[in-house]
């Protein structure tokens, strides 16, 4: 692999996705492991990555001259370009002017092999305090900034590379490509790490451990339970069944979607477990949200767990005991539970609702190694169809949460209905690409007055909530189209019953989250 050492920003699992994006295979690993260990991993190459410290701050984490004399190519990018310039003997300098956001580069002499033939002056992206004033001794300066008179070198015969900008994100416009030559042209990796490739080796590795036993595997609907069923049922076939829990709260056509298009895409044996009245049961009364989300959660593992159980029973009879759940675990969160390096004993990540370690099955994970936009490819790659594949986010609480005050039949079907109505209109004006996801909330416990034909009506608003994100964790609400915007407000008004207003949600997240609930 290609090892990125992470000095504690948020670059690194960025980077890695860039490199990956190079069709060349990489991992996440922290700063402080040793090189030895490094070396051992046999990497095609090491990127050092961003990070926010000064390389002068009192214990900033710093770079083992040692990494420089392994004869594996390196890439230092910011603080990482820095941490090497000082291993190797060049003059980093805190020259008080910091460099923040988009910067103008200009290429000097040929532009080495990294910058050659791009535009002479062009944008490139920057944060940083501290600049290079020297390279090292043998090095080509091929790029600098106003502020900064070393932003690029490299010396091609010890395969030794850097830049004081962040070519992994989108301001800089060239970085993808300066990355690619570094990669491809000074390291001289190769570039196989293709959709196919992925899908090839992790068949064979569910294979190899799995073998001629059973698995089962929770579909929740989302795409990432569904490329992990998909690649296991193309590795193992019959050996593995898939259990769909209906809960109740779910979006309108989902079922059917896991029952209809996904076995008719993969073939795989589904169970679904028809639990609607047990969940609104339990949910009756209820109007907290934790409360809500603890209900749902405790009741999906139950049934659940009754349906391994009857499985388990089912096949043990058959005298075949079933030995594997399949997750789908996907890379950021291996890398953010500490075993970015592969290492053993991994707190295992529970998208299927958090199942309880007493279940007594090995796990199988076939997206361990992947970001979610190789999750897609892979599952265009095995054949699932669109409507799965690029499938909004959905909680796994489903509806429960984005009814505010208590959930019940009549509710559901209310937000069903809404919610089916905005989905299909931002489909049709093409914008599913550039939303993150757009709940739609009902409003419940509150009341509108309205007027439609002559009457008076007296009934619920709901909220539109369209996000853009990159991964959840902050979001800006959408400027949708104002012809959009109409177009879902008056179908929704016209033809669901009880909803008399819509509203449009325009918190960014920080501070509202993107559930409200
Ligand atoms: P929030 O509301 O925290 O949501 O800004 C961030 C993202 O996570 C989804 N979400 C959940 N997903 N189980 C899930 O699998 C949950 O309990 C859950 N709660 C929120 C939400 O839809 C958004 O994409």
């Amino acid at each position: 692999p290609v090892l990125v050492v992470d000095y504690g920003a948020q670059y690194a699992q960025l980077i890695a996705r860039r490199v990956r994006e190079a069709q060349v295979y990489s991992e996440v690993v922290p700063h402080d492991t040793p090189v030895s260990e490094m070396v051992a991993r046999d990497p095609a190459a090491i990127v050092l990555s961003g990070g926010p410290s000064s390389v002068y701050a009192e214990g900033a984490p710093q770079v083992d001259p040692e990494l420089f004399n392994a004869g594996v190519p390196v890439f230092g990018i910011c603080y990482g370009f820095q941490a090497m310039t000082s291993a190797l003997g060049g003059t980093v300098e805190h020259t008080g002017t910091r460099e923040y956001g988009r910067t103008e580069v200009e290429i000097s002499g040929d532009g080495g092999r990294l910058h050659n033939d791009l535009p002479g002056h062009h944008p490139v992206w920057m944060s940083h305090g501290d600049s290079v004033s020297k390279a090292p001794e043998g090095f080509q300066v091929t790029a600098g900034t106003k502020d900064t008179p070393v932003a690029a070198y490299e010396n091609i015969e010890r395969r030794l590379a850097g830049v004081q900008y962040h070519p992994e994100v989108v301001h800089s416009p060239h970085g993808q490509e300066v990355l690619r030559r570094f990669l491809h042209e000074i390291a001289g990796v190769r570039p196989q790490w293709t959709t196919s490739s992925i899908v090839d080796d992790t068949v064979a590795a569910i294979r190899e451990q799995i073998g001629d036993r059973r698995a089962i595997c929770g579909l929740s609907g989302g795409v990432d339970s569904a490329v992990a069923a998909a690649l296991v049922q193309r590795a193992i076939g019959d050996q593995l069944t898939c259990v769909f829990v209906d809960h109740g709260l779910l979006r309108a056509g989902e079922r059917a979607q896991v029952e209809r298009d996904f076995v008719a895409a993969t073939g795989v044996k589904l169970v679904t477990i028809d639990a609607v009245d047990r969940f609104l049961g339990a949910l009756s009364g209820v109007t907290d949200p934790e409360e809500k989300r603890k209900i749902i959660g405790r009741e999906f593992i139950r049934v659940f767990e009754q349906a391994a159980r009857d499985l388990q029973a089912e096949a043990g009879a058959a005298g075949e005991q079933i030995d594997f759940l399949v997750q789908g675990t996907l890379y950021p969160d291996v890398v953010e539970s500490g075993g970015g390096s592969g290492a053993a004993n991994i707190k295992s990540h529970h998208n299927v609702g958090g199942l309880p370690d007493d279940l007594q099955f090995s796990l199988v994970e076939p997206l361990r190694a992947l970001f979610k936009d190789e999750v897609r490819r892979v599952g265009l790659e095995l054949g699932l169809p669109e409507t799965i594949v690029h499938r909004q986010p959905f909680p796994g609480p489903g509806l429960g949460i984005r009814i505010i005050g208590e959930v019940t039949a009549d509710r559901l079907e209310t937000l069903r209905a809404a919610d089916a109505i905005a989905r299909e209109e931002l489909t049709a004006a093409g914008l599913d690409r550039d939303i993150w996801q757009c709940p739609v909330v009902l409003l419940a416990d509150v009341r509108s007055v309205g007027v439609q034909g002559d009457g008076r009506t007296y009934g619920h608003p709901v909220v539109l909530r369209p996000v853009s994100s990159e991964d959840a964790m902050t979001a800006d609400w959408t400027r949708l189209p104002y012809d959009v915007l109409e177009q879902i407000s008056t179908r929704i008004t016209n033809e669901v019953p009880d909803v008399n207003r819509v509203t449009l949600d325009v918190t960014s997240k920080p501070p509202g989250t993107i559930e409200w609930e």
